[in-house]
């Protein structure tokens, strides 16, 4: 369900023209949405918190989704990428699951279309978790009879451990992962002292040089689309740049790995831009290391721009902007 950017940037136009001139920038909300199909409840979080953290998720039992996202650190890989269940590392960076609650899709590519089957897909990934199929991954939990109170307290019922529902409760646990608490956050909200004169600088350069263009929207990852649906881009869109060699970004060729289609070849899916402080490296494949590169490279690839570095350190204060306390979320005790 990919959508044109020509279509994409047409829709941009309409939603600031809708929103007022003035107005681009977006609080995040302090609580996600929810899929009809999949309400949170107290006890499908507790119970999706407990999955998070347990390494028998795994086929050897030795990583966790806290292993690659630990959330106290950010959230995210802090190496370009992660070693999985066999010590393997995948072929992309780990991105935060802060705020994921508030994406659209999932992954570089936007290949998974729900948080539910993003877990899923991660569990089964032979790299990453190794779990065979749906029927290996509620065999493992039933394994461990301690669960099934949990199990049957979240989701009732006869079947309560399946793989669906690991899935739903790590999703439920997963929308409750929010940051609201940043200063842009309470500079939106009207404390006008919240943001430092080299943070308004940059947040003014954010908007006047075209990064907003593609990042924007309370997550700065996109115009509001529907759940499912994915906004992409093209990068690097300047194959000129320098950084392209510096930073090998052309050698994995993003979405149409996935799709087939030409058409995706080096589309990527415009990536949230909120808590960046804490998850070096960035880009896709985790090999730029520093915000201030980020920002450079964003420059060079997408707006054919080559920054001073006054202007990098403004929109690098600027981005720190987006970046709040992480709330503390205690490790579960497991069955
Ligand atoms: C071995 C490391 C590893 C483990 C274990 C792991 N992840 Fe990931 N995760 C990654 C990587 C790498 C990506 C990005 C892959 C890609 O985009 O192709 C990712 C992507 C994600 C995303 C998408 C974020 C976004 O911005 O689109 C979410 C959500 C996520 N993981 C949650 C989980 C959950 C939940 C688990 C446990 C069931 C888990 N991960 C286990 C490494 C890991
Ligand atoms: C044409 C659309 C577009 C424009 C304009 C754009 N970006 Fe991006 N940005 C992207 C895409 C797509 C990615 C994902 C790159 C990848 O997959 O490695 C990205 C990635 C990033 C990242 C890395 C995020 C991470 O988690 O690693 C940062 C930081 C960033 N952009 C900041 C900016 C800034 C600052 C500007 C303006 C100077 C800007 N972007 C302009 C599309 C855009």
């Amino acid at each position: 369900m990919k959508m044109l950017p020509s279509l994409c940037l047409a829709l941009l136009a309409t939603t600031a023209a809708a929103a007022g001139a003035d107005a681009p920038w977006h609080a995040l909300p302090t609580t996600t949405p929810s899929p009809a199909a999949n309400p949170g409840t107290p006890a499908k979080v507790e119970l999706g918190r407990m999955l998070f953290h347990d390494k028998r998720l795994s086929e050897s039992g030795t990583v966790s989704c806290a292993t690659c996202h630990a959330l106290s650190e950010g959230g995210a890989g802090h190496k370009p990428t992660s070693a999985g269940v066999h010590g393997e590392p995948g072929g992309r960076n780990a991105p935060t699951v802060w705020n994921v609650g508030f994406l659209t899709s999932y992954y570089w590519d936007g290949r998974a279309a729900s948080l539910e089957d993003q877990v899923r897909s991660q569990l089964h990934n032979p790299i990453d978790m190794g779990m065979r199929d749906a029927a290996y991954v509620a065999a493992r939990i039933r394994s461990i009879p301690g669960y099934l109170p949990y199990f049957e307290r979240a989701f009732g019922g006869a079947d309560a451990v399946s793989e669906a529902n690991v899935a739903r409760a790590i999703a439920a646990f997963e929308r409750t992962l929010v940051t609201p608490d940043t200063p842009y956050d309470h500079y939106v909200a009207g404390d006008k002292a919240a943001l430092s004169e080299q943070q308004l600088r940059g947040m003014a350069a954010f908007r006047a040089d075209g990064c907003s263009r593609c990042h924007q929207g309370p997550a700065f990852d996109g115009p509001a689309l529907a759940a499912g649906t994915v906004f992409t881009m093209k990068f690097p869109t300047n194959v000129r740049s320098p950084f392209v060699a510096t930073y090998s970004l052309v050698n994995d060729l993003g979405r149409i790995e996935w799709t087939g289609k030409e058409q995706d070849r080096y589309q990527w899916r415009v990536p949230s831009l909120r808590n960046l402080k804490y998850t070096a490296p960035y880009m896709h494949n985790g090999l730029v290391p520093t915000l201030a590169d980020a920002v450079r490279v964003m420059g060079s690839t997408e707006l054919s721009k080559t920054f001073t570095d006054a202007e990098v350190a403004d929109l690098v204060s600027f981005l720190e902007a987006l970046s709040g306390p992480l709330p503390a979320v205690p490790a579960p005790t497991l069955p």
